[in-house]
């Protein structure tokens, strides 16, 4: 019996270890510090909890130090005392034996004992921390992802780099702000992906904050290292004398550290050939800043299309026999294309338990290119599939687009659920399948989209659809409803929409697309 236990466990030991490596091998992307921290909320909360850690660890490495401290000081007071009693007369301090002996003995004994004290290494604990949890920093792939947030949301919403350094976001003010290192690290990006002129503002905002305040020294951030980044960029705008007037009004301190040494190298020789740049091109200032007036997705992000006319709010009480019941509020926005925006057809019950059910399996969103699916810059967000039958809420709410909306939802497609994190967007798209698609989608197109709001966005992230002028916000329990295909079953490019980028919020919808294999005996008719 015994033995059928021991090899019982021994089993289950190996079930369980060998599923422990499969997660690994599963989740190594994660592994290797790919976890898109800027694509969702959740994810920044756990990073968020990681800087807590971090806090109290270098708070225990003080508290060491200053334990050490004052060891070391009330130490120091009372040999001080000592100290002035002998300085009066030395040669009358040490004829006395009690001195003499005590003397001898501290040379002979407590100065190697304090030298074995200063020399204990202090906080092994707390560095052993930082290599621990080093793998769990964010990369550098998702430092440029987040500084390309922060740049979506400026040119999208047209915001001034200083009004977003101190807070002032789209004209509401918070009360937060940057330093000097995030400052520059946005213009830093900006730099290195060749956007000298937005990179400028930013630099130029480093500077400014630098001269006001001190960063603490071991982030080591130079002010020479911030001009010398603006002076070549204005370099790669052509703007010589200016940068040659930046780097001639420097003052490197060469006696300094090595690397001063060499921004002070670096600099002579760009100064070298500017010289020459100078004498053979003039300063033109490219004023030709192409002011070109901003596309309809840019001014539908910003609220500026023109107010349509409310066509009408009505009850829908016809669809289904459940809708007799229960009706719904609705409000349509277009008739052609169809479009409706429906009001409280989800609780805030049914929002919550949705996120929580999504939020420990979110997993970065893809867009396809030519049949595969790929992570990309023009999706910034994390979602996951879920089965109609997955839980009873999901099962739920299939029941009730399928009131809504009057199809037939067998074959369609699994709910999408979606977390915007910074600047989380969606480009211009079409729902519908096209072009070089596989037949059997082309096929089995996606006659419509419901798109659930699970929550309020406090600013930015509207749902838009550029070619026929129409903005919605997310309201939590609105859903939005529209037909992707014309009659004749081609896609409808006037259904092209966008998540606009949120500006401060945490977004979250859901998606059902549904297929219109299933509808030929019931899809509706609404042009008649
Ligand atoms: C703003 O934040 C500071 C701390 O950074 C806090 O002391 C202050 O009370 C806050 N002000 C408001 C209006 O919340
Ligand atoms: C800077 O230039 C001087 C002379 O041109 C050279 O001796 C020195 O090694 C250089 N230092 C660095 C850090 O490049
Ligand atoms: C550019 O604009 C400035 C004023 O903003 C003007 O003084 C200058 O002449 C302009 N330069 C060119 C080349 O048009
Ligand atoms: C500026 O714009 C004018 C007219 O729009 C054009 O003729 C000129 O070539 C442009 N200059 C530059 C430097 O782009
Ligand atoms: C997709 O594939 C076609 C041909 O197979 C190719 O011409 C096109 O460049 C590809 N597009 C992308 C975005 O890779
Ligand atoms: C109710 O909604 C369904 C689905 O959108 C639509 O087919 C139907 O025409 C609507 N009924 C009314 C009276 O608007
Ligand atoms: C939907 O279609 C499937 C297959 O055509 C059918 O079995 C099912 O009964 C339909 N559902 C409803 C609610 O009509």
């Amino acid at each position: 019996m015994k033995l059928f236990y021991w090899l019982y466990s021994c089993f289950f030991a190996s079930l369980i270890f060998g599923i422990d490596h499969m997660r690994n091998v599963l989740s190594e992307p994660e592994q290797s510090g790919e976890q898109y921290y800027s694509m969702s909320t959740p994810g920044l909360v756990s990073l968020l909890e990681l800087e807590f850690k971090f806090i109290s660890n270098m708070n225990d490495y003080a508290n060491a130090l200053e334990q050490k401290l004052q060891v070391l000081r009330s130490a120091l007071n009372a040999m001080d005392v000592e100290r002035a009693k002998a300085q009066l007369d030395k040669m009358q301090y040490v004829s006395n034996p009690i001195n003499s002996f005590s003397l001898i003995r501290r040379l002979h004994r407590d100065w190697k004992k304090w030298q074995v004290y200063m020399e204990q290494p202090l906080g092994k604990e707390q560095m052993a921390f930082f290599e621990q949890h080093r793998h769990n920093l964010p990369t550098d792939k998702d430092m440029s992802a987040v500084a390309d947030a922060i740049h979506r949301i400026q040119t999208t919403y047209f915001l001034e780099a200083s009004d977003m350094a101190s807070g002032l976001l789209n004209g509401k003010q918070y009360n937060t702000s940057w330093n000097a290192l995030d400052i520059y690290t946005v213009g830093k990006n900006l730099y290195n992906t060749g956007k000298y002129k937005d990179a400028i503002k930013w630099l130029i905002e480093a500077i400014e904050w630098l001269k006001r305040h001190q960063l603490p020294a071991p982030l080591g951030l130079q002010m020479t290292t911030v001009q010398l980044d603006y002076a070549q960029s204005l370099i790669q705008l052509e703007q010589y004398s200016d940068a040659l007037e930046l780097l001639q009004s420097l003052h490197i301190d060469e006696s300094s550290d090595p690397e001063m040494l060499g921004l002070k190298n670096k600099t002579d020789e760009i100064i070298r050939n500017l010289y020459q740049l100078v004498s053979t091109s003039p300063n033109t200032i490219n004023n030709n800043s192409t002011t070109s007036s901003p596309s309809s997705y840019l001014l539908g992000c910003r609220g500026k299309f023109p107010a349509h006319p409310k066509l009408y709010c009505k009850y829908n009480k016809t669809t289904t026999p459940f809708l007799r019941l229960a009706p719904l509020k609705m409000e349509v926005l277009s008739l052609d294309p169809y479009m409706t925006l429906y009001h409280d057809v989800i609780s805030l019950r049914e929002a919550t338990e949705i996120k929580e059910l999504a939020t420990p399996i979110l997993r970065p969103t893809t867009v396809d290119r030519n049949g595969s699916n790929v992570v990309s810059k023009v999706r910034t967000a994390k979602g996951v599939w879920f089965a109609d039958d997955y839980k009873e809420v999901i099962q739920r709410i299939n029941e009730r687009i399928a009131d809504m909306t009057g199809f037939n939802l067998t074959n369609s497609e699994k709910i999408q659920v979606i977390s915007y994190g910074v600047g989380g967007h969606y480009g211009v798209h079409g729902d519908y399948f096209e072009g070089q698609a596989d037949s059997n989608l082309l096929h089995d197109n996606r006659i419509a989209t419901v798109l659930f709001y699970l929550n309020d966005v406090e600013q930015g992230g509207a749902t838009v659809f550029p070619r026929i002028k129409r903005h919605v916000l997310p309201r939590l329990g609105d859903a939005l409803l529209w037909y992707n295909l014309l009659p004749s079953g081609e896609p409808d490019l006037r259904t092209r929409h966008a998540a606009c980028p949120v500006i401060v919020g945490s977004k979250w919808i859901f998606t059902k697309w549904i297929r219109v294999k299933e509808q030929f005996r019931i899809r509706p008719c609404h042009r008649d």
